[in-house]
Formats: structure tokens, C-alpha cells, sequence
């Protein structure tokens, strides 16, 4: 969902972020460094996932994107993808409940052709019982990747235009933009990369137009909500400009 120019903040206030978006990177070079294997980085990952809930809910976050699994994670090595779907099983059985006391409402967005039915069962059920809570948005992005996203979007279009229903011509910004999995979700005000890595890797190419981006090397299961504030506050400082603001 796009942000106007109009809704940015008044003048001389810095509210917090509306929505962050986290790409969790490091939980092999953790493991690495602590002599243990990769899949200990990411059992060890999980320990920061709750760290940042904790840090947005402190902060007054609405929505808080955490980008668990990109469409070209399902390359890795078998093994690590098994340990990486058994830990999400683990984090749904176990977290959900502790979530909806939370007020915590869950979205999944991302391809669930390859998830395996007992997840995307288990997703369903974690959705729907959360649905109404209103203290944060979760939004986890699973076998997400934002090419995929965009593509997707547009056989959607195009479909429209095959059936009669839409002209080419007709095509707006707001309708590619409702056509991608995060129709309801606001743009990302604060994209937090850890782990020292400088690049998107495949994660909200549209909804980042005009994001602002914090690089940090803390390796992912290092994070805390103390990082958490200490971005908030950073992004406090930027100046959104949107291009209209001289
Ligand atoms: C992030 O940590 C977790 C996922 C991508 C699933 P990595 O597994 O990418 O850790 P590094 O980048 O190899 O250290
Ligand atoms: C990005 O991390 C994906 C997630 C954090 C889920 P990767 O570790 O997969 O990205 P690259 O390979 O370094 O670009
Ligand atoms: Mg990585």
C-alpha cells in the first residue's frame, strides 16, 4: 500500500516508524564464530525475532515485517531447509498463543505453493485467530521474494485485461500496488539489515521507493530491542523528503 507525500509527518515531531521491515541476515556466521553448526545460528535467531517484537511493540510500531525465507533460500542445501521449516513449525506452535495475549495479529505474505501443508495449515490457523488484534501487525515473509511478488501481480492484470475487465491504459500505480501480497500493509518507513550486508536481496522492491535504510553489522541472532530503539531513534533523524520538500 503506497504512502502519500501527504501523510508524512508534521513538522518539528518525529513519531515513531509506522512500519519496519527487518532482513534477519548473520545466523550462519553466528553459528561460525561460536564454533557451532549453521542450524544452532538459527535456533539462536529465534531468541531475536522475539527481541524485536518486544522492540516494536516498545516503540509504537504498527507493523513489523521480518523476512524469514526468500524464494532463493529453497536453493540451500536440503538439510538446511528442513531445519529451517521445522524451527518455523517450532516458533508457530510455541509463540502464537503468547502472541494473541500480546495483541499481536499475524500475516504471512510470499509463495505457499512450496510450503508444506501443515504450514501453510498452521499459518491459516494462526491468521484467522489473530485477525482482530490491533497492538502490532507481525507480517512475516516467507518463500517471499519480491520478483515473484511483482510477476504474480501482473498475470493478475493481465488476466483482468483478458477477461474484458480492465484496458491497458486503465493500469494505475494504486492497482499494481493492491495486486501485491502486501495490499493492506503500508510501505516500509525503516528497512534494518543486519549482519553488515548492503543489499535488498529480492525483499519489497516496490513498497521500498521511498523507504529509508539502516545497515548494521550486528550478526541477526545478536539483536536486541535495545538496537531496536537505538534504530527508531536513528530513523528519528532522517529527513523523508519524497521529492517535494526542497
Ligand atoms: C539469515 O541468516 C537466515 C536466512 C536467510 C534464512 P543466514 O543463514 O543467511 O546467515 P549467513 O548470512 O550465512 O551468515
Ligand atoms: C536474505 O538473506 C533473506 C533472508 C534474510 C530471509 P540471504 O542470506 O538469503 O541473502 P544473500 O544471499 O546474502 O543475498
Ligand atoms: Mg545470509
Amino acid at each position: 500500500m503506497a504512502l502519500s507525500a501527504q501523510s508524512v509527518e508534521p513538522l518539528g515531531a518525529s513519531p515513531p516508524p509506522r512500519h519496519v521491515a527487518i532482513i534477519m541476515d548473520g545466523n550462519g556466521r553466528w553459528a561460525t564464530k561460536h564454533g557451532m553448526p549453521r542450524s544452532a545460528g538459527h535456533r539462536q535467531g529465534t531468541e531475536a525475532v522475539r527481541e524485536a517484537i518486544e522492540g516494536a511493540r516498545d516503540a509504537g510500531v504498527e507493523y513489523l515485517t521480518l523476512y524469514a525465507f526468500s524464494s532463493e533460500n529453497w536453493n540451500r542445501p536440503q538439510e538446511e531447509v528442513t531445519d529451517l521449516m521445522g524451527l518455523l513449525k517450532l516458533y508457530l506452535s510455541k509463540e502464537i498463543k503468547n502472541l494473541h495475549k500480546e495483541g499481536v495479529r499475524l500475516r504471512v505474505i510470499g509463495c505457499r505453493d512450496k510450503l508444506s501443508n501443515d504450514i501453510i495449515r498452521m499459518i491459516d490457523k494462526a491468521e484467522a485467530k489473530t485477525a482482530q488484534n490491533k497492538q502490532l501487525t507481525l507480517v512475516i515473509a516467507l518463500s517471499y521474494g519480491s520478483r515473484e511478488e511483482i510477476t504474480v501481480a501482473v498475470r493478475k492484470l493481465a488476466k483482468q485485461i483478458n477477461d474484458g475487465k480492465l484496458e491497458p491504459e486503465d493500469i494505475s500505480q494504486a492497482m499494481v500496488d493492491s495486486a501485491l501480497y502486501t495490499y493492506d500493509i503500508p510501505d516500509p518507513d525503516l528497512i534494518i539489515r543486519t549482519s553488515g550486508e548492503q543489499r535488498l536481496s529480492n525483499f519489497l522492491l516496490w513498497q521500498c521507493a521511498y523507504s529509508e535504510f539502516l545497515f548494521i553489522d550486528t550478526l541477526w541472532p545478536d539483536f536486541t530491542k535495545q538496537e531496536f530503539q537505538r534504530a527508531v531513534a536513528s530513523y528519528g533523524e532522517r529527513d523523508r523528503r519524497y521529492g517535494v520538500r526542497p
